[in-house]
């Protein structure tokens, strides 16, 4: 089979100077691609900046060959993250893939939760994958009816963690938005996908268990580079990805029990069968989901 490659594309990797981010960059450059590496360069939680980070992952591709540019913007700000997709423009002059990526954690039990721990992280998951988004959009559906997206959420978001509200928020919302994208994206040959990755980077170090040795940003990287190629088959889709292991995640909807007539005692007395998960579907639109009930309406 032949080696799947990405020569005459431009990616645009958000928070590629560390990482999962810098894995993927790594990749994509070594297989032909013309890389973006964005990196703000800040701590984990978010403070400082440097440009320290996105330029040793620029001269590490250079000096395999392959084809890179740093930007050192946050992806916050709707001008800063626009700025983003304007050095790819500048430098390459299009953006065939985006992996959005950047991200900070400010956990805390939600208790304890101030309003700046809050907003800090969803302005750069969230606010942050939008406005990065939104700019590369504008090329990909108006001038060049192609676009390859990857997302990053979290199994914390999916699936919920403690301490993470404002990180789970955001995460889930990034889903939300994901969906949406590969709606809007389909007649414009854009894909959109999500990533649920689980890898030993700075920001997991102390909270991997009994795996993390061998959880290499290195083994998230190629479900993320298939999703980002011209042969993705697939939009609208999550994925795990950890240590190896590589798996769809989906939100299914139960058949439920249905009565024209429903009643509140009806819903006790027939709990199990609105939890039973026989037959279940993945709606791929809240169309899809709202035609469930005609089915069970008959
Ligand atoms: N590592 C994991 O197991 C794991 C699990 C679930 C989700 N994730 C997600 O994967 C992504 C990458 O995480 P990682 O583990 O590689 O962490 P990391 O800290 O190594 O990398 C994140 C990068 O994003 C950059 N960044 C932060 N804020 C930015 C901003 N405003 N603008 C531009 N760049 C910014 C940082 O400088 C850093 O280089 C994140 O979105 C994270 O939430 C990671």
């Amino acid at each position: 089979m032949a080696e799947l490659r990405y020569d005459g594309k431009v990616a645009v990797i958000t928070g590629s100077g560390h990482g999962l981010g810098r894995s993927h960059a790594l990749t994509l450059a070594s297989r032909g691609a013309k890389v973006v590496i964005n990196d703000l360069g800040g701590k984990m939680d978010g403070t400082g900046t440097s440009r320290s980070a996105a330029d040793e992952v620029v001269n590490e591709i250079k000096a395999k060959g392959g084809e890179a540019v740093a930007n050192y913007d946050s992806v916050a700000t709707e001008a800063s993250a626009a700025n983003i997709i304007k050095t790819a423009i500048d430098a390459y002059g299009r953006v065939d893939i985006l992996i959005n990526n950047a991200g900070i954690l400010r956990d805390k039990s939600f208790k304890n939760m101030t309003a700046e721990e809050w907003q800090a992280v969803i302005d750069v998951h969230l606010v942050g994958t939008m406005w990065v988004t939104k700019a590369a959009w504008k090329y990909m559906y108006d001038e060049q009816q192609y676009g390859r997206i990857v997302n990053t959420t979290s199994a914390a978001g999916v699936f919920g963690n403690f301490g993470q509200t404002n990180y789970a928020a955001a995460k889930m919302g990034i889903v939300g938005m994901s969906h949406v994208w590969a709606q809007e994206g389909a007649k414009r040959n854009i894909k959109v996908n999500v990533l649920a990755p689980g890898a030993r980077t700075r920001m997991t170090e102390d909270l991997l268990g009994p795996l993390a040795e061998q959880m290499h940003p290195e083994l998230v990287t190629p479900i993320v580079a298939y999703l980002v190629h011209e042969e993705c088959p697939v939009t609208g889709e999550i994925f795990s990805a950890a240590g190896g292991r590589v798996a769809r995640i989906f939100i299914g909807a139960c058949l439920g029990y249905y009565n024209k007539n429903l009643t509140l005692e009806d819903v006790r007395d027939n709990f199990a069968k609105i939890e039973d998960m026989t037959d279940f579907v993945v709606p791929r639109s809240a169309m899809e989901e709202m035609g469930l009930l005609m089915k069970v309406a008959g």
